[in-house]
């Protein structure tokens, strides 16, 4: 294979370090924050090359590159190995991961026992949980033990099975407050920042006049400080259910295969390999190596001959 590529000079390389107080002063300012998923070492260069602010591996690699049906099977040790591939791409970008299901529900100390391999094992600069209620609590204790933390409301994945499947949230009145809640107990609680997934346009609106942090919406709407989408929807490689909110920006996925299918195709036909892509020997070193070859076949080796 090829060597290992060190992260590519781009125009990042002049950038500073996405920091949490340059996410609120973005937020202050107006100014879009751009966070996208990613789950490998590729993925992260291409975050970083492409210059958004903050990155998430999230849980949704356990489908996008695991190949699960679900978020919720992923363990913290897959999902580690994930996050310092991630880590080793970026410069530049403020990485969040998530916390898998099952791993920060029971106490607060098996919350930030989890937090705290992350931070200590993949470097990640948050870490991300999903839902209200028992989270809140979660939340708080790990912001406590100094690490920063992201809520997440609305469609949460994790208990996609308890909110009646992957479907909008807050669509009702009452659903409405219920996410609002949520929203406001984790801003409470002190996280940094809120990602809002799958809520009307207009529910977003109303809670983000009481939001304090960055909000991050994927399919909440437009006003929200910034948005997320899952690499592998809108780069057009990850072929499951896409919802309406996931832009397909790329077909990336069509190239890769139609790639793949010339390859194959010309190892099929004696093509490839060509002579640009085979190595020489000096003729003397050659003839050298060929006269201490195996004898053609049917010639029986002498003794102590054998190579
Ligand atoms: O796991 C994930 O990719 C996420 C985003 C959709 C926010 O949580």
């Amino acid at each position: 294979m090829s060597t290992a590529p060190r992260t590519p000079d781009t125009p990042t390389d002049d950038r500073l370090p996405v920091t949490l107080p340059a996410l609120a002063d973005k937020r202050e300012r107006g100014e879009p924050i751009v966070m996208v998923t990613a789950y490998d070492f590729p993925s992260a260069q291409v975050a970083e090359v492409a210059g958004v602010d903050m990155v998430l591996v999230g849980d949704s690699g356990a489908m996008t590159v695991l190949g699960y049906d679900s978020t919720v099977p992923v363990s913290v040790d897959e999902m580690i190995v994930l996050a310092r591939a991630v880590r080793r791409g970026l410069k530049t970008p403020f990485l969040v991961a998530d916390l898998p299901f099952g791993s920060y529900e029971a106490s607060d100390a098996q919350a930030i026992a989890t937090a705290q391999r992350f931070v200590k094992e993949a470097g990640v600069d948050a870490i991300k949980l999903e839902r209200g209620g028992v989270a809140v609590q979660r939340a708080r204790a790990i912001v406590d033990a100094g690490i920063p933390v992201q809520g997440h409301v609305g469609l949460t994945p994790q208990t996609a099975t308890a909110l009646g499947g992957y479907r909008a949230q807050g669509r009702t009145a009452q659903r409405a407050l219920d996410v609002t809640r949520d929203a406001l107990d984790l801003q409470d609680a002190g996280c940094f920042s809120i990602v809002f997934e799958a809520i009307p346009a207009a529910v977003a609106d109303a809670i983000m006049e009481r939001m304090e942090v960055p909000v991050i919406g994927i399919g909440a709407g437009a006003s929200t400080d910034g948005q997320v989408l899952v690499f592998h929807d809108l780069l057009g490689i990850y072929d499951g259910h896409s919802p309406r909110f996931a832009k397909r920006f790329a077909s990336v996925k069509e190239e890769m295969v139609a790639g793949v299918r010339a390859y194959a195709e010309e190892v099929r036909a004696g093509t490839f390999p060509a002579a640009e892509h085979t190595y020489s020997i000096d003729p003397d070193e050659l003839e050298r190596y060929r006269a201490t070859l195996v004898p053609p076949a049917g010639i029986a080796w002498g003794p102590g001959e054998e190579m």
